[in-house]
């Protein structure tokens, strides 16, 4: 199944990006002062067109939250920048922060990052409309309209989160996240917690949204699959480097980095015999080594477990160049 409409899939190539991230480094606790220290993030780059949505992929501990986080100025950037419609906007003042938040909007895993177990419905829905200056009547109003179109009763406004199920929690984050009209969402993990036949209505309802209303997503996800799903162009990152970049179908069906075809054959598939064959492809590829705690300083990040490594490897970083329908960070793509 793919989610990919023709009207998203001819975004304008030319349009301005709605995000612009050039170089970001980013450096957690004592590392920030340790310049060579390893970056949770270290200098990635990538623009989003309106309407578009880019899949961010990765393994565990990755950089991917924290690239979401930094857009969202929920983390300090050590280096680089990022630019929303055109505006710097890491290292914004509160104020400028709280102007940009109805246009910049987030889903996260747990719905419960976002909606006060506290709040009714409606007014979790309704506070960032009165927030932005909104009346309150028009709010209500809207919070109404917006939970029917994440296919929730009107009346849900006067019950509480816990009275909801898991996947209609994330409808109603969805609902708290588009209520004020954003023209970018970032989206982490939105699905990960869901069972798969809530995961498929949560993602299709992402995809009818995204398609109304024009919207642009940065989609995280460790699923593949998932990603499949949405993206129409997809980065690939390998401790917090971008290994690969390209359209979906480039990416997915003609992986040019090691680490992209490790990371694919890792990924689960429903039937046992592609399913051995994935795992025979992982081992050979030692997605699953134990080495994966050395990184060379200088070289290619993914030297320590790539099967393919040289010397070369270990002492050049690979620049992100042309290969095939992709860009890829490696000597030997
Ligand atoms: N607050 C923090 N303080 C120190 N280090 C952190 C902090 N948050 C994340 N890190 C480190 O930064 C790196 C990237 O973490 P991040 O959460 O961005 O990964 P991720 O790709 O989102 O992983 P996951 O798929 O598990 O969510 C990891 O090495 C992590 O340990
Ligand atoms: S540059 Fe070398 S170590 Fe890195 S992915 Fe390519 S072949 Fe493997
Ligand atoms: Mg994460």
């Amino acid at each position: 199944m793919t989610l990919l409409s023709p009207q998203s899939l001819a975004s304008d190539a030319a349009a301005q990006p709605v995000l612009e991230v050039e170089n970001l480094v980013i450096r957690y606790g004592r590392a920030t002062r340790r310049p060579t220290g390893p970056a949770a993030v270290d200098g990635v780059s990538f623009t989003i067109r309106p309407g578009e949505t880019l899949g961010l992929v990765g393994e565990s501990g990755s950089g991917k939250t924290t690239i979401g986080k930094a857009i969202l100025g929920l983390q300090a950037v050590t280096s680089g920048s990022i630019r929303f419609e055109g505006q710097q906007i890491d290292g914004l003042k509160p104020r400028a922060r709280r102007v940009l938040a109805t246009k910049l909007r987030a889903v996260f895993q747990d719905p419960y990052s976002s909606l006060n177990p506290r709040l009714s419905i409606g007014d979790s829905l309704a506070e960032p409309l009165l927030v932005s200056g909104v009346r309150r009547e028009e709010a209500q109003l809207r919070a109404e309209d917006m939970l029917e179109q994440v296919g929730l009763p009107r009346d849900a406004v006067t019950r509480l989160p816990r009275q909801f199920s898991g996947g209609q929690r994330q409808r109603i984050a969805v609902a708290r996240a588009l209520i004020t009209r954003p023209s970018l969402v970032v989206c982490d993990e939105p699905v990960s917690a869901l069972d798969l036949s809530t995961q498929a209505q949560v993602l299709n309802l992402l995809a009818d949204l995204r398609d109304e209303l024009g919207l642009s997503y940065l989609f995280i996800a460790h699923d593949m699959a998932v990603v499949r799903m949405l993206a129409q162009r997809v980065i690939v990152l390998y401790r917090g480097q971008v290994m690969e970049e390209g359209s979906t179908a480039a990416v997915m069906d003609d992986a040019r980095h090691p680490f992209t075809q490790a990371l694919l054959a890792a990924s689960p598939v429903p039937d046992p015999i592609a399913q051995a064959e994935r795992r025979r492809l992982r081992e050979s590829r030692l997605v699953d080594g134990a080495s994966a705690s050395s990184i060379s300083a200088t070289g290619c990040p993914f030297a320590a477990r790539c099967p393919m490594a040289t010397e070369l490897c270990r002492t050049e970083r690979p620049a992100l160049r042309p290969a095939a329908t992709s860009l890829a960070a490696c000597h030997y793509a």
